[in-house]
């Protein structure tokens, strides 16, 4: 089984896949890119074009293997463009996102937005794969939800995808309405694996959906080759060290990653308070290490500077118990 690091918007850029990968080593397969967008125009953005730079991916020395870089898109010819770009960089598998259920993508037809409309999906993905074939591309991989407002979708979404070369195909065991909150549609995953290969589809399947030392047994009982990870490795950056029967999160390492991902956002980001605000994002995850810390934390989230910063987080190490 491998063990991947979910695309997360703003979260899953470069500083966190680099500093992540030095200090948990190589426990994580792959890393997947918060998604670039293809647009109509053909340009990514500044901060897009930044993320998949080689030179900013350092700590992937045959990077081209272990990070994967997410395209949105919402047509065929955009998303061949930006798979072309990749391909350019290195990479040698680019992942279509499926699944995004911000109002705003999918009023734009787009990441889960696709998944209403199955007839344009499989024109879609038609045009991709057969392009694919006759030019020089990376391989693509696809992540889907369940459906779009009922599990019942995926049947049909499943006979969908087991029609073309897939890499692999990542399943998020919910459906666009359920967003990212209740507990995942276990069965229907299951019911949607097996339409998938009743139907023919050969990719290995990848499950996603609140994996964490808690629920890893009832994970462990469905059909899958590989996992996806997303908020539980925010929660426990050691969390497929310890899937792989290794050691919990120890503090010393803990408040070594968040020195290092300071560091490392300081340089990606001009001012002390937006570093800090990056950084919320991830206490907002791991304040549950600490036991009874609400004072603490609240100092944490109220300082302004570097050094505000900093002193509120040994104060949060030297005076609650790490659980
Ligand atoms: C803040 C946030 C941002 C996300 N951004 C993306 C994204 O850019 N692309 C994507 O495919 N999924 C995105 N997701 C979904 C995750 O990749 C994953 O499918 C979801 O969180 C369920 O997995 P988990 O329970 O392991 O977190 C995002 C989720 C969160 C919470």
């Amino acid at each position: 089984m491998k063990f991947y690091y979910a695309p997360m918007e703003g979260i899953t850029l470069y500083p966190l896949r680099n500093i992540h990968k030095e200090i948990m080593g190589d426990g994580v397969d792959k890393y997947f890119t918060p998604f670039l967008t293809a647009t109509s125009v053909h340009h990514f953005k500044n901060r897009e074009k930044k993320d998949v730079l080689p030179d900013k991916n350092y700590a992937f020395d045959d990077y081209g293997n272990q990070v994967v870089p997410q395209i949105m898109a919402g047509n065929a010819g955009d998303f061949l463009w930006a798979a072309g770009e990749m391909k350019k960089l290195g990479y040698e598998e680019v992942n279509l996102n499926l699944g995004c259920p911000a109002p705003t993508v999918v009023n734009r037809h787009k990441g889960a937005g696709l998944l209403q409309d199955p007839g344009h999906l499989d024109e879609m993905l038609y045009e991709i794969f057969d392009g694919i074939e006759k030019g020089s591309f990376p391989k693509v991989s696809l992540k889907t939800r369940l459906g779009f407002k009922d599990e019942a979708e995926a049947e049909n979404l499943m006979n969908i995808y087991a029609k073309y070369p897939v890499k692999e195909l990542t399943i998020h065991a919910r459906v666009r309405e359920d967003f990212y909150s209740g507990s995942p549609r276990y069965d229907a995953f299951e019911r949607a694996v097996s339409a998938y290969k009743s139907n023919g589809g050969k990719a290995d399947i990848c499950y996603n959906g609140n994996v964490s030392t808690i629920n890893i047994e009832e994970t462990k009982k469905l059909t899958f080759d590989n996992v996806m990870i997303g908020r539980g490795l925010l929660t426990d950056p050691s969390l497929v060290r310890q899937l792989k029967g290794g050691e919990g999160l120890k503090p010393g390492e803990l408040k070594e990653y968040l020195d290092r991902l300071y560091a490392a956002y300081a340089e990606y980001i001009p001012e002390d308070r937006n570093v800090i605000f990056k950084m919320l994002e991830h206490w907002a995850f791991l304040h549950v290490h600490f036991k009874d810390c609400d004072k603490c934390l609240k100092t944490i989230r109220k300082s302004r500077s570097k050094g505000e910063y900093h002193a509120a987080v040994n104060n949060i190490f030297a005076s609650c118990e790490f659980v």
